[in-house]
């Protein structure tokens, strides 16, 4: 089900929106804009519905509007043209205090530079959203234990912010922003400052917490291979245009433009694609003719596959199954070259 719809935003940046608005609604791009008008385009039209419970990431290069449009989704900007909804509700006509109540009640964010409050310790900080909301002392530092807790950070609750390294004070930034329950959790490049392996940690950990929570997660992020892991929808921008939106593997296999397979071109597509993608689709009456020693299940990624076919005792094709065990396709090797060489 949709939860964030975002419809037609135009957003222009400069002294008279306007103007340049009627410029980039009759077709001009943000180059020309700037030239002619100073004026810059941050948004260019992007419709987008996000669904309850999904991990929704955008992408794009620096400048292409990322940020522009998450601020959209907290009301740190308004647009020039176009609607912002969560569950029906039009945010963009909220006054102050709704607005307010709204940024926190519903909405948890996660910033790059983590934005921790230096003066407070952990627990501190991690309750801090609760303390706003005017929770009593004993029933938000039992909320925040639990996330703190969770995060992997019981025993470090008395310690404040400059002893602990990145990767645990985006821990405390994540556990800050689940502690009041928020409908939907904002993630402006929340692990882009931080070390590779840590980084890695940090994106299996919000896995595996959204298995269990479900938020309805907009992720931001410049880099693909992160984009590919956490993503259940890939949207991406370029010049505040969006470009595609699709599943991860959609975005490798069926890039729309040059600009979205300049990304994937150096994707370890073994690590996205799953047998579903790859395999040859088979209807119900062949596939009860269909007798394979493999069988393998949709989900399956193409780098768990590839050891099966260079083990020489098996026959080819190998069967691919649903989650009830119907065959529902085949792969045989030129299915996967087709993948690896495309
Ligand atoms: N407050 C502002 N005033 C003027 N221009 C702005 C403002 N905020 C953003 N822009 C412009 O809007 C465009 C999109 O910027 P945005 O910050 O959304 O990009 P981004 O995709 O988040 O980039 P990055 O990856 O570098 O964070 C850029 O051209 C930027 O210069
Ligand atoms: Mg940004």
């Amino acid at each position: 089900m949709s939860y964030i719809e975002i419809r037609n935003i135009f957003k222009i940046f400069g002294p008279d929106p306007k103007s340049a608005l009627e410029l980039a609604k009759a077709g001009s791009d943000k180059d020309e804009i700037l030239a002619s008008t100073g004026h810059t385009v941050g948004l260019h039209d992007v419709s987008l519905s996000i669904e309850q419970g999904e991990t929704f990431v955008v992408m794009g290069l620096s400048g292409s509007g990322k940020s522009t449009l998450i601020r959209h989704l907290n009301r740190l900007i308004d647009p020039t043209a176009g609607e912002v909804s969560f569950g029906g509700e039009d945010i963009l006509s909220m006054d102050i205090p709704t607005l307010n109540a709204f940024r926190r009640k519903r909405l948890g964010m996660v910033f790059q530079r983590f934005g921790l409050l230096p003066h407070r310790n952990v627990m501190d900080n991690v309750a801090y959203g609760l303390e706003i909301q005017g929770k009593p002392r004993k029933a938000r530092e039992a909320a925040a234990s639990k996330w703190i807790e969770r995060v992997g950070l019981a025993g470090y609750e008395a310690k404040f912010p400059d002893q602990l390294s990145g990767g645990m004070q985006q821990r405390v930034g994540l556990a800050r922003a689940l502690a009041t329950d928020p409908e939907v959790l904002l993630m402006d490049e929340a692990f882009s400052a931080l070390d590779p392996l840590i980084r890695s940690d940090m994106q299996d950990e919000l896995m595996k917490l959204q298995t269990e929570l479900h938020k309805t997660i907009v992720f931001i992020t410049h880099d693909l291979d992160e984009a590919l892991k956490i993503g259940d929808r890939i949207a991406i921008l370029k010049d505040g245009k969006l470009i595609q939106v699709g599943r991860p593997e959609e975005i490798v296999l069926h890039p729309a433009d040059d600009y979205v397979q300049a990304f994937t071109r150096d994707v370890n597509r073994g690590r996205v694609l799953r047998a579903r993608s790859i395999m040859r689709p088979i209807s119900d009456t062949d596939s009860s003719h269909h007798t394979s020693d493999v069988k393998i299940a949709h989900d399956t990624r193409l780098d768990e596959i590839v050891p099966y076919f260079l083990d020489s005792t098996y026959a080819l094709p190998f069967a691919v199954v649903d989650s009830d065990g119907c065959i529902i396709g085949t792969i045989g090797k030129s299915n996967v070259l087709d993948v690896i060489n495309k």
